[in-house]
């Protein structure tokens, strides 16, 4: 079975909206894409009148050298959200196909399936208690299981994972590469990446044609508003993604500021930044531990920990109040009583941790 097998055959040899950036014409007059002769006024300088590459070279060659991968194994999109749902365009058949997630997870993996009105099949993480793991044999029992009717085009494996923290050990997800054996195209979505010390998907890229890797400049690179997220794969999948991609997904400013952020000297300190937030994350997490209002806290590989407490709905409204805004998980399977809190600064976190505290003195 090849790769391109996976691909929805309607899109296998589509080759996309031709757009006037696409043609490849070299110039110095250019009439072709009914732009503005002139720049806006409020232009800084950055010739926004005329459409920008819709792949950036520059930014791509850097972020295949940041990611030890070959340039044409590189998509960028806005944010990985937009490369999850073109993935699942690419490949889920409406009404026909499915993708496999490990809940509680990341929902925008469901939310991009209801959109193509794929299928979703769920085989939920194992909560030991102290971290959530990823059930591989089941999964794998469960991609046997799959019927000819809605087969499984997608396996999602979040590492770290959100919302439980866990990264997924590398062993695993070999584990899970050789099983599946090219049946399902295996996601690795490893935006917190940054923050664990557990070796990235990416070392099996060239041994798994059918293994995909997302990253985001979103989390430890601190663009979240610019909205950068790159998807690596086979080069044959990124030109299919690449051919369904909007014309023009990267706005050029935000091109600009991806290439200072991802610059040598810029990721040596988002990888400095991302080890203080894992220290404070441990901190955090032994403070938190202590209050008597907590039950647990999963261990995280992330820039948040996962929270049980005894009294979910007091935590979050007690928090608000005091102006601390934490993401409710209550309504994921399995964490009826949890809090996702993000590690901030130690001002920021010394503020969280102060609202609990005061929240425990209120109920003593
Ligand atoms: C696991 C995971 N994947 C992907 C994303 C989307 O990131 P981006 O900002 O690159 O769209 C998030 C955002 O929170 C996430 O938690």
């Amino acid at each position: 079975m090849s790769l391109l097998d996976l691909v929805r055959s309607d899109l296998r040899d589509f080759g996309g909206y031709g757009s006037a950036r696409k043609t490849g014409l070299k110039g110095s007059v250019w009439l072709n894409a009914n732009e503005s002769p002139w720049a806006s006024p409020a232009d800084p300088g950055q010739a926004l009148n005329r459409y920008p590459e819709p792949q950036p070279e520059a930014l791509k060659t850097r972020l295949a050298a940041l990611y030890g991968v070959s340039e044409d194994s590189v998509l960028m999109t806005r944010g990985s959200d937009e490369g999850i749902d073109l993935l699942t365009r690419a490949l889920c058949r409406a009404e026909h196909d499915a993708i496999l997630v490990s809940p509680p997870t990341f929902g925008m993996y469901a939310v991009c399936a209801r959109v193509q009105a794929a299928f979703v099949v769920t085989v939920p993480l194992i909560d030991t208690g102290k971290a959530f793991r990823l059930d591989v044999d089941s999964v794998l029992r469960t991609l046997e299981l799959s019927v000819a009717k809605a087969p499984i085009k997608i396996i999602y494996v979040c590492s770290p994972a959100n919302p439980t923290g866990a990264a997924v050990v590398l062993s695993e997800i070999e584990r899970l590469l050789v099983g599946v054996a090219g049946r399902a195209i295996v996601v690795v979505d490893e935006a917190y990446a940054e923050y664990s010390d557990h070796p990235s998907a990416l070392t099996l890229r060239e041994r798994f044609d059918f293994l995909v890797v997302f990253r985001t400049l979103s989390k430890a690179y601190a663009l979240a508003g610019a909205r950068l997220g790159i998807t690596l794969a086979d080069p044959a999948l990124i030109r299919v993604l690449n051919a369904i991609a909007p014309p023009y997904p990267l706005a050029q400013p935000a091109v600009a500021l991806a290439l200072d952020a991802v610059s040598e000297s810029a990721a040596d300190e988002a990888q400095r930044r991302a080890g203080r937030i894992a220290a404070e994350r441990e901190r955090v997490a032994a403070a938190l531990s202590r209050l008597s209002g907590v039950l647990s806290v999963y261990a995280s590989d992330a820039n948040y920990v996962l929270v049980r407490f005894f009294d979910a709905e007091a935590a979050f409204q007690g928090l608000l109040s005091a102006g601390v805004v934490v993401r409710d998980q209550r309504a994921q399977p399995g964490l009826g009583n949890a809090l996702r809190i993000t590690i901030g600064s130690i001002e920021e976190n010394d503020a969280l941790l102060s609202a609990l505290n005061a929240l425990e003195t209120i109920r003593a």
